[in-house]
This record gives structure tokens, C-alpha cells and sequence, in this order.
């Protein structure tokens, strides 16, 4: 069985992340969003509020299932079960971050590979922050981000 997980902090997720989801449940028997509890960072969400808004979105899609973790991502997918890491790429600006966690989580166990997907073009300049921001300032998140986050958004800004 081939399970992999897509991790990410996921405040909140965007239309490109679920873009991606939905792509790559079709690659895998398994895919586990793991969203990361990091306890460094001030989140507009709480972890426990970013996966509820997942598994809404998620409820049509019967291999996805999501989870919160802390701590190391090799080692979330170890106790899942999973040997693939799925992230996804915007742009190349993305791509030297996402090589180093690649070759880092490599180096910390080389049993897991890490598979990237372009993200689908009309939402390649879409990021959690932007869609901060523009809720911040009021501007129209529809295309953005999913029905359910511009409502949790709208209510807690
Ligand atoms: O959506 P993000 O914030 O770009 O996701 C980053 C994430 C969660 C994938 C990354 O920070 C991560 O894997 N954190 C878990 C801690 C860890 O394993 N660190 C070493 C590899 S970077």
C-alpha cells in the first residue's frame, strides 16, 4: 500500500494546498494531511481549527484523512505508515527552501522520498500569508481560499 503525507502549517489552507490534496490522492492508496502544531509560531488559527477546516474539505475524498503533529515530519510519517513525503511547488522561489527540507529530511531518514507536484498555474501566487493579508485589509478572498476558511476568516478577523 502506498501512503504518503502532505505536511504544511495550513494557516489557513488555500486553494492551492487543496488543489494538491486533491491531486495527489489520486497517486496514492493513502494520503494523511499533517498539520504542524509548531509551538514557535503564533498562528491565525489553532492547529486544532486548521484541521477541522481540512477535514471539511476533505470529506469527499475517502483516502484523505488529516492529522496534527509536532515534532519531526519523518517521524509523523513513520508512526502513519508513510514512505512518500507530498509538497508542492509554486514557484522557483519555493524550490530552494523545499530542496533543503528534502535533502534534511533525507539525511534523517533516508527511507522517506520526497515528491513534489507543481501547483496547477491559476493558483501559483496563492499563499496562506497572502490571504492573511488580504483578509486583513478586506480585500475579496473568493478564489483564494475555500468557502469554509473566507467564513472562519471573516468571523475571527
Ligand atoms: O506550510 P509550511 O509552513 O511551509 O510547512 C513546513 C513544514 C511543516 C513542512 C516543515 O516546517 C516541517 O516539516 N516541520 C516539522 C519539523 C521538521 O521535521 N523539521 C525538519 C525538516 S524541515
Amino acid at each position: 500500500m502506498r501512503v504518503a503525507v502532505y505536511p504544511g502549517s495550513f494557516d489557513p489552507i488555500t486553494n492551492g494546498h487543496l488543489n494538491i490534496i486533491r491531486r495527489a490522492s489520486k497517486l496514492y492508496d493513502r494520503l494523511i494531511v499533517g498539520v504542524l502544531d509548531n509551538i514557535n509560531k503564533k498562528p491565525l488559527f489553532s492547529a486544532i481549527e486548521r484541521k477541522e477546516m481540512i477535514d471539511e474539505l476533505i470529506k469527499d475524498l475517502p483516502n484523505v484523512s488529516c492529522d496534527v503533529f509536532s515534532g519531526l515530519l519523518v517521524d509523523f510519517a513513520k508512526q502513519n505508515g508513510a514512505s512518500v513525503i507530498v509538497k508542492g511547488l509554486r514557484t522557483v522561489a519555493d524550490f530552494e527552501y523545499e530542496f533543503q527540507m528534502a535533502l534534511l529530511n533525507k539525511a534523517l531518514d533516508p527511507e522517506y522520498e520526497t515528491m513534489f507536484m507543481m501547483t496547477d498555474s491559476k493558483y501559483s501566487y496563492i499563499s496562506s500569508s497572502m490571504v492573511k493579508e488580504v483578509a486583513k485589509y478586506k480585500g475579496e478572498l473568493e478564489g483564494l481560499a475555500p468557502f469554509n476558511v473566507i467564513k472562519r476568516i471573516k468571523d475571527k478577523i
